[in-house]
C-alpha cells in the first residue's frame, strides 16, 4: 500500500488526525496493534478543553458531545474541610465538558468508518523504517497474519507512552520528573455527589471526585505507586474516600458498587524535538502529563490540530519546510501544560516522606489561589485550555 500519511497508533491522535487530513482531501493510512473493543474498553480521562469540543464538532468528526457531554463552568478545590468553587466562566469566560475519551474514541473510529478511512486495529510486530527517506514505511503484520508494508510520504508516531516509533527519533532528549505518588482509581454505581468535580487536598493524600453518568461515577485517590488493587476491598475503598472528603461542612460521598479498581502511574515526560526527517510524533508518544488537571488527551488534540495544519502546507502546498516549524508549534502548549499539571499535582499531592514545611506551605498555596483572583484565573484559563497556537 502506498499513502501520503502513514499512522501508528490509532487512538484519540492517530484517528483525530486521519480526520482532519481526510477533510484536507489527504490521504492516510492508520495502523494499531489493539483490537477496537481493547480501545474501547480501557478507562480514561474525563475532562475536554472547550477548544477540543469545538475540533471534535467543526470538524465533522460528532456533534455528539454537545448532546451527552455535561458543560462544567467551574471546579471545587476542597482543603481543610471546605470547599472553594472555581468559577471558569467568570474567570476565563470558558467551561469544560466532561464526555469520557473512550467515547471520543468511539466517536472517532465511527466517523473514520463512516467516511471510508483505512484504520487497520489488531495488528502485531508493527516497525518503521526508512525515516530520514522520501519514502518512510511501516512494517507490520496484519490481523490474519499476512506482513504487510505501508509507504508514505510522512510518518506519524501516535503510539502512545510506550511509543516504538519515538526510539526513531535520533538526537533526541528526554526531560522527565518521577513523582511518589500514583493514583488508585475506581468507577462505581452511584448518583453524582456534587455538580461539578472536587478536586481535594486533606492530610490523607488528594481525592479526586469526577463522574460519568447520572448513575455512575468515577473517583480517584492518591495511593502509592506499589499499592494493589486487591488490598483494597470496597469498604476500605469508601472509608478512606469517605475520610478525605470529610469537612466540619458534613460533605459525605454517595457510595454504591464498585465495577472497575486500577492503579494509574505518574510522570511527566517530553522528547525533544518531536521531529526526525519525515517522522513526527503527536501526543503521548512526545508528551506525557501527570493526571492532575486533565491535560493529557487535550494535548494530544492539540498536537494533531497544529500537525494537520503543517502537513496541509506540506502535502498540498508541498511546502516540506513547514515541517520545521511542528516541534516548536507544538512545544509551546506542552510545556505550559507540563507546568500546569505538576503545579495542580504538587499542590494537592503528600507522598510518604512530605514535611511538614511543605504540609503547611500547600495550604498557604491553595489559599492564595482561592482567595485572589489572580491566583484563580490561573487556574481557571489552565484548567480550560490556552488559545489554539498559544
Ligand atoms: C478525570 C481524570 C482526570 O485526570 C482529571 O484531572 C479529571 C477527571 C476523569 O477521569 O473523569
Amino acid at each position: 500500500t502506498t499513502t501520503a500519511v502513514g499512522i501508528v497508533g490509532g487512538g484519540p491522535a492517530g484517528l483525530m488526525l486521519s480526520h482532519l487530513l481526510h477533510v484536507a482531501g489527504i490521504e492516510s493510512v492508520v495502523v494499531d496493534n489493539r483490537l477496537r473493543s481493547e480501545i474501547e474498553h480501557t478507562h480514561r480521562a474525563g475532562i475536554l478543553e472547550h477548544d477540543s469540543v469545538r475540533l471534535l464538532v467543526e470538524s465533522g468528526v460528532s456533534d455528539r458531545v454537545l448532546r451527552e457531554g455535561r458543560e462544567h463552568e467551574g471546579v471545587i478545590l476542597r482543603f481543610g474541610g471546605a470547599s472553594h468553587r472555581i468559577d471558569f466562566q467568570a474567570l476565563a469566560g470558558a467551561s469544560t465538558w466532561l464526555y469520557p475519551q473512550t467515547d471520543v474514541f468511539i466517536d472517532l473510529a465511527d466517523a473514520r468508518a463512516r467516511d471510508g478511512g483505512d484504520v487497520r486495529f489488531g495488528v502485531s510486530d508493527t516497525d518503521v523504517v526508512d525515516v530520514t527517506s522520501h519514502r518512510p514505511g511501516i512494517l507490520f503484520t496484519d490481523a490474519s497474519g499476512a506482513e504487510q508494508e505501508i509507504r508514505c510520504e510522512i510518518l506519524v508516531g501516535a503510539d502512545g507512552s510506550n511509543s516504538m516509533t519515538r526510539r526513531h527519533i535520533a538526537g533526541q532528549r528526554q526531560y522527565y520528573r518521577e513523582y511518589p505518588y500514583a493514583w488508585f482509581g475506581i468507577l462505581c454505581e452511584a448518583p453524582p455527589s456534587a455538580r461539578e468535580l472536587i478536586y481535594t487536598r486533606s492530610e490523607r493524600g488528594f481525592a479526586l471526585i469526577s463522574q460519568r453518568t447520572d448513575g455512575i461515577q468515577r473517583m480517584y485517590f492518591e495511593c502509592s505507586p506499589t499499592e494493589s488493587v486487591d488490598d483494597w476491598p470496597e469498604d476500605r475503598i469508601w472509608a478512606e474516600l469517605q475520610a478525605r472528603l470529610a469537612g466540619p461542612d458534613g460533605f459525605s460521598l454517595s457510595e454504591g458498587p464498585i465495577f472497575e479498581k486500577t492503579v494509574l502511574p505518574f510522570r511527566s515526560f517530553v522528547c525533544e524535538p518531536m521531529r526526525h526527517g519525515n517522522l513526527v510524533l503527536a501526543g503521548d508518544a512526545a508528551h506525557t502529563v501527570p493526571p492532575t488537571g486533565a491535560k493529557g488527551l487535550n494535548l494530544a488534540l492539540a498536537d494533531v490540530a497544529v500537525l494537520a495544519d503543517i502537513l496541509e502546507q506540506v502535502l498540498v502546498k508541498r511546502d516540506h519546510s513547514a515541517l520545521d516549524q511542528y516541534t516548536d508549534r507544538a512545544l509551546s502548549r506542552v510545556w505550559k501544560a507540563q507546568h500546569f499539571s505538576y503545579w495542580m499535582t504538587t499542590m494537592l499531592h503528600r507522598g510518604e516522606n512530605i514535611t511538614e514545611f511543605d504540609l503547611r506551605r500547600q495550604l498557604g498555596e491553595l489559599e492564595s489561589v482561592v482567595n485572589s483572583e489572580a491566583g484563580s484565573a490561573y487556574l481557571a484559563h489552565g484548567y480550560t485550555g490556552w488559545p489554539s497556537g498559544q
